[in-house]
């Protein structure tokens, strides 16, 4: 039987999707982070390792992606799996008019565990619903996307050795970027202070703000950042997801809001500056050097590593 999409992991990954932030407990993000720590030390020692061996992964990406695909197809490498790669299913038979409900049938005959992007929200449970091997979403609309949220949750963990009591502020356009999604649904499993400061055309897409009222998560919602700067332990800056809007929405709110040196000089000196990438004109290329700026540093890094340990978890081998 196909799983349910949001099946609670239970510390149980054996088997199961990883469909949507909502399946985790903090139990289950401290697996995550046990499992990635334990990968990371062996990438650090030995580079790479045979515990996927003779394991099949098919990437199969409706969207671009750089880092998603590349540290999926990486991983997977390391731990000494193979893979199928459709980066652009335009060259699939996608293109010929296959349904995803067939593509997906076809891959799981082949694979041990499907990685799927996906423009269209609905795609992952119809992924669900074709298969009982294992999917992973990697991205699906302007829905969610949880691996990235995982290994955010592992970026700040590793810079604070704690995830309670921190106040986090997310900067940009909110409303189309499922990272966020992801992410503020994690870090509701502790207590945390959350900002969101966006244009008013860019708020945070109403579902999840219900989310977080319903599970008591302490949050305020502005559009000037000035307020909220010098406090803020973790500064999450979000990039206006042009491919998901009506190109009028995307002329308003382009350049509205960019994060630069002065704005970053007024921030706490034990602060970490993140963005999930590609970036285009939100922080400017002077920030990057900025020992607080973790997005092309340690945050992309663990990307591979914590996408590593769900392989491992989920394929029943760490
Ligand atoms: N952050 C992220 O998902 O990047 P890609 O779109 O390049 O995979």
């Amino acid at each position: 039987m196909p799983t349910s999409i949001f099946k609670k992991l239970n510390g149980n990954f054996h088997g199961q999707n990883i469909l949507s932030s909502e399946q985790f407990s903090r139990n289950d993000i401290d697996i995550v982070i046990k499992a990635t720590d334990k990968i990371k030390k062996i990438v650090k020692k030995n580079g790479s390792c045979d515990i996927l061996k003779g394991k099949i992964m098919s990437a199969l990406f409706y969207e671009p992606s750089s880092r998603t695909f590349g540290s999926f197809v990486a991983g997977m490498q390391k731990l000494g799996g193979g893979f199928i790669p459709f980066q652009n299913m335009d060259n699939s038979s996608a293109a010929k008019g296959e349904s995803l409900k067939d593509t997906i049938q076809v891959f799981a005959s082949y694979s041990d565990i499907i990685v799927m992007r996906h423009p269209e929200i609905g795609s992952m449970e119809i992924a669900n619903e074709a298969t009982d091997i294992p999917i992973i979403n990697a991205g699906e609309g302007i829905g969610e996307h949880p691996t990235q949220a995982l290994y955010d949750i592992y970026t700040i963990k590793e810079a604070f050795k704690k995830l309670d009591n921190l106040h986090i502020v997310f900067f940009g356009e909110l409303g189309h970027y499922r990272p966020v999604n992801s992410l503020v649904k994690l870090l509701a499993l502790y207590p945390v202070k959350i900002s969101f400061i966006s244009p008013p055309e860019g708020k945070l897409n109403p579902k999840i703000k219900k989310y977080l009222v319903e599970n008591n998560v302490s949050f305020t919602e502005g559009s000037d950042i000035a307020p909220v700067i010098n406090n803020a332990d973790v500064l999450y800056v979000t990039r206006i997801k042009k491919e998901f809007m009506p190109s009028q929405l995307y002329k308003k709110l382009q350049g509205r809001y960019q994060l630069n040196k002065n704005l970053v000089s007024q921030m706490k000196k034990k602060n970490i500056i993140m963005h999930a990438l590609p970036r285009t004109d939100e922080i400017n290329p002077e920030v990057d050097e900025d020992p607080r700026a973790v997005y092309l540093k340690s945050q992309v890094k663990n990307g591979m590593l914590v996408r590593m340990a769900l392989l491992a978890l989920v394929l029943g081998k760490i």
